[in-house]
C-alpha cells in the first residue's frame, strides 16, 4: 500500500493541509472534544484506498487541530479493526499516513477488559507492553524502501518517556493512571474464561481487540507511541456478568470527561514532542 500512501501524502500537501506532528486515535466511545478543528471532519473513507463499512458506535473520520503554536494534531475518531474484515495493512493505513506526513508521536486509546480484580471498570491504564495474539501483522510482505527495519524490535514499543509524561499529566489532574500489559486478540467474540485464565498466566492485565497492529506499524516507522486503555469491564469469568458491547460503550461515555481532560493536557504539553 506504499504507493497509495504516497499518493495521499501528495494529495495532503496539494490541499494545503498542514502536516501533523502528533497523531491521535480514539477507540470505541472514547471520542474527545479538542475545540475548533482547522478544517471540517473528513471521512476516513476519503483517504483510504479500500471500502469502509460503518459499524455501530464507531465513527470514522479525522480532523486537524492546532494545540500549540507549532503543533498540529491529526485526530482519527474511530479506527479500523481486523475483526471487521480489514487486513492489518488496512487497519494500519491511517497511522502510517500520519507517520509519513511527519508525526513523531502517536497517542492511541482503547477500551479493554481487565484481568486484575483491582483494575476495575472506569480505571485508566497506560499500556506498558503487549502480547500480540491476534494472528496478524501489518508488517507481512516486503517493506517499502525507507520504512525502517524489516524486523523491528518492540522493546519499549510503548515509549517510557511518554508513559511517564502521561502519568505526570494525569497526576496533575487528580486522575490515577495505572499500567498494564495488553493482550491483543482478534475478536470479535469476547474471550472464554479459559482464554482469560491463560492470558493472566502469560502476564496480561488487559485484553482487547485493537491498537497492537497500529503500534507495530508505527514503531517500524519510528513513531513514539503512548497507548491508554479505559477498563470497561472485568474480563470473561472474573465477573458475574458477561462482557458486552453495551457495557463498553456505557463505560466509555462515563469516562469521557476524564479521558478528554487528560488527552487535551497531553496534546498541549510542551514536552510531548
Ligand atoms: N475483551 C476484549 N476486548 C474488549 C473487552 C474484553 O473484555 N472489553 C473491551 N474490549
Amino acid at each position: 500500500m506504499a504507493p497509495e500512501l504516497e499518493l495521499q501524502v501528495a494529495a495532503w500537501d496539494a490541499r494545503g493541509w498542514p502536516r501533523p506532528q502528533i497523531a491521535l486515535v480514539t477507540g470505541s466511545a472514547l471520542e474527545v472534544d479538542l475545540g475548533d478543528p482547522l478544517l471540517p471532519a473528513v471521512p476516513l473513507a476519503a483517504v483510504v484506498p479500500f471500502t469502509i463499512r460503518a459499524v455501530e458506535g464507531h465513527r470514522l473520520s479525522f480532523e486537524l487541530y492546532r494545540t500549540r503554536a507549532d503543533r498540529v494534531v491529526l485526530y482519527f475518531r474511530g479506527r479500523l479493526h481486523c475483526y471487521q474484515g480489514f487486513d492489518p495493512h488496512q487497519v494500519a493505513f491511517p497511522v502510517r499516513l500520519a507517520a509519513l506526513l511527519g508525526a513523531e508521536v502517536a497517542i492511541l486509546t482503547n477500551a479493554a477488559g481487565s484481568l486484575e480484580r483491582d483494575l476495575v471498570p472506569g480505571m485508566l491504564a497506560a499500556i506498558a507492553d503487549h502480547l500480540g495474539l491476534g494472528g496478524a501483522s501489518p508488517l507481512i510482505g516486503e517493506p517499502p524502501r525507507g520504512w525502517g527495519e524489516r524486523f523491528p524490535a518492540l522493546n519499549d514499543a510503548y515509549d517510557p518517556r511518554l508513559r511517564a509524561l502521561a502519568r505526570a499529566v494525569a497526576g496533575d489532574q487528580g486522575v490515577a493512571l495505572h499500567e498494564g500489559v495488553y493482550a491483543w486478540l482478534l475478536g470479535p467474540s469476547y474471550e472464554t474464561p479459559a482464554e482469560i485464565r491463560m492470558l493472566a498466566r502469560a502476564g496480561a492485565t488487559l485484553v482487547g481487540m485493537s491498537t497492537v497492529p497500529e503500534v507495530i506499524a508505527l514503531r517500524q516507522l519510528g513513531v513514539a507511541c503512548c497507548a491508554l486503555s479505559l477498563v470497561t469491564n472485568l474480563a470473561a469469568g472474573l465477573a458475574p456478568s458477561l462482557p458486552s458491547h453495551q457495557e463498553v460503550m456505557v463505560e466509555g461515555e462515563r469516562a469521557a470527561a476524564r479521558i478528554g481532560g487528560l488527552l487535551r493536557a497531553l496534546l498541549e504539553h510542551p514536552e510531548l514532542v
